[in-house]
């Protein structure tokens, strides 16, 4: 039982420590079948009360990636020149010139994934947790996320597994959630969590330093 557990670790560590963020993406399309087995691990990460806050919407049209991006930098524009108006220009150069790559690292991706946090609801919050008055309405929005994030990161790590990258993303979020929620008819309930740029690397980036285990952990005993 030792033995294959930590065959198996060691293997989920490599992907773990292999995985990167993604911003080249070759040409190569990517098959409705990954997707739906990537999104098959997502729906097996845990949640609250296996509320399974999450729901998930792949565009894979190219045309409409560059629209989403057309939409996110209008709004970073947008923004920019509302920032320069208050007399904020260093801020505004800065928004459309290191933030505005940033946000947009999608475009060449042939797959965008955009990650929903459906409404946290259950027996538990029907019956006893807004009777009582537990917590308001925010946090509740934010129990949905938490589960959707976790989703996300198993799909993250099923399509490195696979062969394929990914970004998570949510400058285009931050920047054109509205008009980002309009262009892909998302109900009104749902939050848009994320998104993630999905294909075929064609980049191989150096992984990115963490911070110390020491720095980051807390034993208490
Ligand atoms: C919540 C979240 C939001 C992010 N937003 C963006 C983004 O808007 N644009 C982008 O290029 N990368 C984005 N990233 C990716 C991070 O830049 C990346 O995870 C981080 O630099 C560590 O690099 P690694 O993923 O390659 O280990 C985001 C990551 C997370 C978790």
């Amino acid at each position: 039982m030792t033995q294959p557990l930590t065959l198996a670790y060691d293997e989920f560590k490599t992907i773990l420590l292999d995985r990167r963020s993604i911003r080249k993406y070759t040409e190569q399309p990517v098959s409705v079948e990954d997707i739906r087995e990537i999104i098959d691990c997502a729906r097996y990460a845990p949640s609250d009360t296996n509320s399974q806050t999450w729901e998930f919407i792949a565009v894979m049209n190219r045309d409409k990636i560059k629209d989403i991006e057309a939409i996110t930098w209008e709004q970073l524009h947008r923004r920019a020149a509302e920032a320069e108006q208050r007399g904020l220009s260093k801020e505004a150069r800065l928004l459309t010139k290191s933030f505005g790559p940033y946000a947009t690292a999608f475009s060449d991706a042939p797959v965008l994934i955009v990650c929903l946090a459906t409404p946290y609801n259950s027996k538990f919050r029907e019956r006893i947790f807004d009777p009582v008055e537990l917590v308001d309405d925010a946090v509740w929005a934010e129990e949905g996320i938490k589960s959707s994030c976790l989703a996300s990161q198993n799909l993250m790590l099923a399509a490195h597994a696979r062969g394929l990258a990914t970004c998570p993303m949510t400058g285009p979020v931050l920047l054109a959630q509205d008009r980002l929620r309009e262009y892909l008819n998302i109900c009104p309930d749902c939050q848009i969590n994320m998104v993630i740029a999905l294909g075929h690397p064609a980049e191989r980036p150096a992984r990115l330093a963490r911070k110390e285990i020491d720095d980051i952990l807390t034993i208490v005993d």
